[in-house]
């Protein structure tokens, strides 16, 4: 246990026990680093009330009987009844140490591991994949790698959009191309210009209506040919979104597709059972279910359709049948949805039918990690100028173009192939981190200046305090390995205080997994970074006053790169050894 606050807080319950034998354990017994100390309990709150004591008098007896010797260097009464702690230098250099020496830098794995089913991405069948799907894909990536850094077992499922009535417009589309002129069309990614000539057409002519609604037909009864040329459609879009996922550098690949399609055979059983549960109920010819709890503007219940009245099936229906199918078949206990948060009131009804079904219940649960919009300069949602949705292919390739020639300038002695891969890692990494670092269920504004700044809580400037210790090292002639190893000594504040945040790094991580909001851990790493740009800037490393003092320094540094290494790989981001 690397936490520094898990001793205080034990020896906290012994003392509270001892004193107050029979007063129950629900009592706030947590350390937590505050403004004014290493770590602030306020036991002495809650009990006094309990024991009808003075709350300052109560904290002064437990002060008196704590047992910390070694583990803190100074205990104070505070405020009206707080105890303030102030760790033992000694104490935070041997757990600083142990967190150093360990490969999981004091992360714990999860105490149950799972297995976990994300649904994130989730573009649509030849339809361009906008900056909601940039925003789903980044931040189910980074759940991705939480999940799996802590242990969980991680089933990645891309629930792209594949099926529906869409389907015989655009079938009838790329008949009237001719295959190869289509397939190429789609696998450049002109995706939006495929979609809207479909459209256009269905609009002005009846007998393409016609024909796309036959083709619909066609579809769902399984012919052969149609379902050919669907497939079509599907893998040269599929091979479209592959590229954008390599160019974006996330896990995803095509054998995690598993779109709306896939639950097609399904989707009878989900009706069939719903229907032996008693909940299926058929309004205005369709076939419902009303989940407890849901009413529109008027307050009538809502229905969530499963089946339209011309038998057509929902994407409810789907959702529906990608529960039980990732409960029942893939043993998944923990469901997570990163889809935007316009379709919360959706998941939460699909949420509802699968638990009053009996399809959803404890330890299964499914959790919607909703996010925000992504807005322009004008604040309003993100568009290229022409006022189109903003192709990611071009945001990412202009991500990269502005790394390369911020580089250039700040670092003109690397070759132009190291700049070449240093840029990919800055221009991808800002793109990511901007959308990370922020409070995902919030909207926000996309800004190149603000994201490829090397100040500030951004993505260049956490891989540059990565970038300068590795820089430290090839100057200093010592192997990260060795520095590792060396004693600590905690003695200056800025040491201190690097130390006390490198001990944080569980908890961070946790709480950014509990939460489902890699926003929690950029705000610690940032914070990370900040401390160490203070440490380096007071306490010199290679011209240190002793041997013993750089070396535990150098280990102080090769501690801090890790952390910053380890949890950026976490959001998906790499790090370059300089820049
Ligand atoms: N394809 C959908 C969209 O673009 C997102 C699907 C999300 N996942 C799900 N299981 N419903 O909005």
């Amino acid at each position: 246990m690397t936490d520094a606050a898990s001793a205080v807080v034990e020896q906290v319950r012994a003392t509270v026990a001892r004193l107050y034998p029979g007063v129950d354990d629900a009592l706030d017994t947590a350390a937590r680093p505050s403004e004014h100390a290493d770590a602030q309990v306020n036991v002495a709150l809650g009990l006094a009330k309990r024991v009808g004591k003075n709350p300052r008098e109560v904290a002064q007896q437990i002060a008196d009987a704590l047992e910390l010797q070694g583990i803190c260097s100074r205990i104070e009464v505070a405020g009206p009844g707080f105890l303030n702690l102030t760790y033992d230098d000694a104490y935070l250099a041997r757990l600083v140490a142990s967190v150093a020496r360990d490969s999981s830098l004091g992360v714990r794995p999860a105490a149950t591991a799972e297995r976990v089913v994300i649904d994130y991405s989730a573009p649509n069948v030849a339809k361009e994949m906008h900056v909601g799907h940039l925003r789903s894909t980044v931040i189910g990536d980074a759940l991705v790698r939480m999940c799996v850094r802590v242990g969980h077992t991680v089933l990645r499922e891309n629930h792209i959009g594949d099926w529906g009535t869409p389907f015989g417009m655009l079938i009838e589309h790329l008949i009237d191309l001719g295959e190869v002129g289509a397939a190429r069309e789609l696998s450049v990614g002109d995706l939006d210009a495929f979609y809207k000539q479909a459209r256009q057409k269905f609009e002005e002519s009846e007998q393409f209506q016609a024909r796309s609604r036959h083709r619909v037909v066609s579809l769902q009864g399984g012919d052969a040919e149609t379902l050919r040329l669907w497939g079509l459609l599907v893998a040269e879009s599929a091979r479209y979104f592959d590229s954008v996922y390599s160019k974006l550098g996330v896990l995803l690949t095509n054998d995690d597709l598993r779109g709306e399609s896939a639950y097609n055979s399904l989707l009878p059983s989900v009706v069939e059972r719903l229907a032996n549960a008693g909940m299926l109920v058929t309004d205005a010819g369709a076939e419902v279910v009303f989940p407890d709890g849901f009413t529109n503007r008027d307050n009538e219940p809502l229905p969530l359709i499963i089946r339209k009245k011309d038998g057509g099936y929902n994407y409810a229906t789907s959702d529906l049948a990608c529960v039980i199918d990732r409960i029942e078949r893939l043993g998944a206990t923990l469901l997570l949805y990163v889809v935007g948060a316009p379709q919360a009131q959706h998941l939460s009804m699909v949420e509802a039918v699968a638990q009053k079904a009996g399809w959803l219940s404890p330890p299964h649960r499914m959790v919607h990690v909703a996010f925000g919009s992504v807005l322009g300069s004008d604040r309003k949602m993100l568009k290229s100028r022409s006022g189109d949705s903003v192709k990611l292919v071009e945001l990412l390739d202009e991500a990269v173009e502005r790394a390369d020639a911020s580089i250039a300038e700040k670092n003109p002695e690397l070759s132009a192939a190291e700049r070449r891969n240093v840029a990919r890692m800055i221009g991808i990494g800002a793109v990511k981190y901007a959308d990370l670092s922020n409070d995902r269920v919030k909207d926000y504004v996309f800004d190149w200046e603000r994201m490829l700044s090397f100040d500030g809580n951004t993505a260049p400037y956490l891989q540059y305090a990565h970038a300068r210790i590795c820089s430290i090292f090839r100057r200093a002639q010592v192997s990260r390995t060795e520095a590792r190893t060396a004693e600590v000594i905690v003695k200056h504040p800025g040491e201190r205080a690097l130390v006390l945040w490198l001990l944080q790094y569980d908890s961070a991580v946790w709480d950014a997994l509990d939460r489902h909001s890699p926003h929690r851990l950029c705000t610690y790493l940032y914070e990370l970074a900040t401390r160490y740009t203070s440490f380096y800037e007071h306490c010199p490393v290679l011209r240190a006053d002793d041997d013993a003092t750089r070396a535990s320094r150098l280990a102080l540094c090769d501690v801090t790169a890790r952390v910053l290494a380890d949890g950026l790989a976490m959001l998906g981001i790499e790090v370059p050894e300089q820049m």
